[in-house]
């Protein structure tokens, strides 16, 4: 979903003081090796959150050599019963393996059809750009599983937070009425999210 690239690589320069639609590139003489390897994703994230799950990425942020390539990938790691919660990513398709355990993948269509299946180690997903979409562990170990992006910087929306833990909050006037719920439904699961 990115642009086509314009030369070879354009290794970002993070902490650039001017901004363009993107990262700006660092000088090629200042370019290495080092640039076109990234090693964050060796290591189990920590799964001892709410959800039991934790995502490791591998974006142009963390691995600038990705920078206007157009791909990305991340490392999803979950605890037996987590859960990697509904989410979108609004400039990417996602596709994904799953390398060990037992995994319910799904998404939700614009027509408001769910799609899913649970998948073991060695089988595939896709999840067309910007549909909301979820992983839950339901086997009885761990779980792993890496996704590849078509986006140097997918962008992730959690759909909980996003409706319940921005800054500010959206007013209660609008979730009560969008929910059809009181005011305390709202305000509770306001404060599981810790606004
Ligand atoms: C999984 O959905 C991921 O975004 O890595
Ligand atoms: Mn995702």
């Amino acid at each position: 979903a990115d642009p086509d690239p314009l030369q070879d690589f354009c290794v970002a320069d993070l902490n650039a003081t001017f901004s363009v639609n993107g990262y700006p590139c660092k000088p090629i003489s200042q370019t290495t090796s080092e640039d076109f390897f990234f090693d964050g994703l060796s290591k189990e994230g920590n799964t001892s959150t709410i959800f039991g799950a934790s995502v490791t990425s591998g974006n142009v942020q963390s691995f600038p050599g990705l920078n206007t390539l157009g791909i990305s990938m991340n490392r999803v790691d979950f605890a037996p019963g987590g859960l990697n919660p509904p989410h979108s990513h609004p400039r990417a398709t996602e596709s994904g393996v799953i390398i060990q355990g037992k995994l319910l993948v799904g998404f939700v269509t614009t027509d408001n059809v769910f799609h899913s299946k649970v998948l073991t180690a060695g089988q595939m997903f896709v999840i067309p750009r910007g549909l909301v979409h979820f992983q839950l562990n339901v086997g009885v170990g761990k779980a792993l599983a890496f996704t590849a992006f078509n986006s140097h910087l997918p962008g992730v929306v959690l759909q909980a937070p996003t409706l319940f833990a921005s800054a500010p909050p959206i007013p209660n006037q609008v979730l009560t009425k969008a929910f059809q719920v009181g005011d305390d439904v709202i305000n509770n699961i306001k404060s599981k999210f810790g606004a």
